[in-house]
């Protein structure tokens, strides 16, 4: 790791996503996993499975639900709001497919179809704002699955869900996945009272998040969704925590997930910058030193979450 990464002023978003699909690789709930699969089994239609993915990024889900063989005979639309990841999804992905032995075409506008033995899954990328894609759908949606992936707390839930689950058909299923829960955690401590201080602001600055004029954020967004589940009418069947854990082995850290630690620590100084209750040098200091701990292979970083999977 290049000392010069620790003073970039500017971070990839698309590479932070990329370095992050082996640490949500780790992290996914395999009993919820297994319970999908098994449910989308016994679902089984000898149509393809129609899913959609809301805030997909560069559309690692779509590579993993592929070589974790969910998907195999699917239409896939993968939805992100900002340009550059969909125009990374759509560089990585007949890459990826290629080196993974699919047979790989690049069909109408946005349109990826990867076929290997019984494989046979279109995907179909899209810029589209969420919100938007759900006026125009206008509550008439027909997915068989909805997935979101480290998404859903950037959202208001309590008013957004019903209208998401208006994407799905009668009793669709959905899978929401790396919801945050309220635990940044990293180790070794430097300062005990300003580590708590820190993390504890950081999750401040989620849960007052406002976009487009609406609180969008809930540093607790896993243990509230089931309350909020309830009240909208859908049914979790399955539950469980999908925390990260970044660390470095005796190799250090494993693909790119120190440019995953340094993006977050990045994250975090840029959120609290002129903080009123943090003392600015304090905070500099504080992230500096992150970094360094991320340049000798020591910060151990876990954060907690929820996985559901649930149905309409
Ligand atoms: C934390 S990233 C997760 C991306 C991807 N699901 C993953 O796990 O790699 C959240 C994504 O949601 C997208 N996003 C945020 N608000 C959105 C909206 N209103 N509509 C569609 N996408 C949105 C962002 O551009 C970003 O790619």
């Amino acid at each position: 790791m290049g000392r010069s990464m620790t003073y970039e002023a500017t971070y990839s978003f698309p590479r932070y996503l990329s370095a992050k699909k082996t640490v949500d690789d780790r992290a996914l709930n395999r009993n919820v996993f297994q319970s999908m699969a098994r449910e989308l089994t016994a679902a089984g239609t000898s149509k393809p499975l129609r899913v959609l993915e809301i805030g997909a990024g560069i559309g690692t889900m779509v590579e993993r639900l592929l070589d974790w063989g969910l998907v195999t005979r699917a239409t896939y639309t993968a939805l992100d709001s900002e340009p550059e990841n969909i125009a990374e999804a759509a560089r990585r992905l007949p890459e990826w497919g290629k080196d993974h032995e699919y047979t790989v075409e690049t069909a109408a506008a946005g349109s990826i179809r990867l076929r290997r033995g019984e494989a046979d899954v279109l995907v179909t990328l899209q810029v589209a704002d969420v919100f938007d894609f759900m006026a125009t759908v206008k509550g008439s949606g027909d997915w068989d699955l909805l997935i979101a992936n480290a998404f859903l707390d950037l959202v208001d839930i309590p008013s957004a869900l019903p209208d998401l689950l208006a994407l799905l058909r009668p009793a669709g299923f959905f899978y929401f996945t790396i919801n945050f829960d309220g635990g940044t955690i990293f180790q070794p401590e430097l300062d005990p009272l300003l580590d708590g201080q820190i993390e504890e602001l950081y999750h401040d600055t989620m849960d007052r998040r406002i976009i487009r004029g609406k609180p969008s954020g809930d540093s607790r967004t896993g243990r509230h969704f089931f309350q909020h589940a309830r009240s909208a009418g859908a049914h979790i069947l399955a539950a469980g925590a999908s925390d990260w854990v970044v660390f470095a082995g005796p190799d250090g850290y494993h693909g790119d997930e120190a440019y995953f630690l340094h993006f977050l620590v990045h994250t975090v100084g840029l959120a609290l910058a002129g903080h009123p209750d943090l003392d600015a040098r304090a905070l500099s200091d504080w992230v500096e030193q992150r970094h360094r701990q991320i340049e000798q292979g020591i910060l151990v970083y876990i954060a907690h979450q929820l996985d559901f999977f649930g149905r309409k």
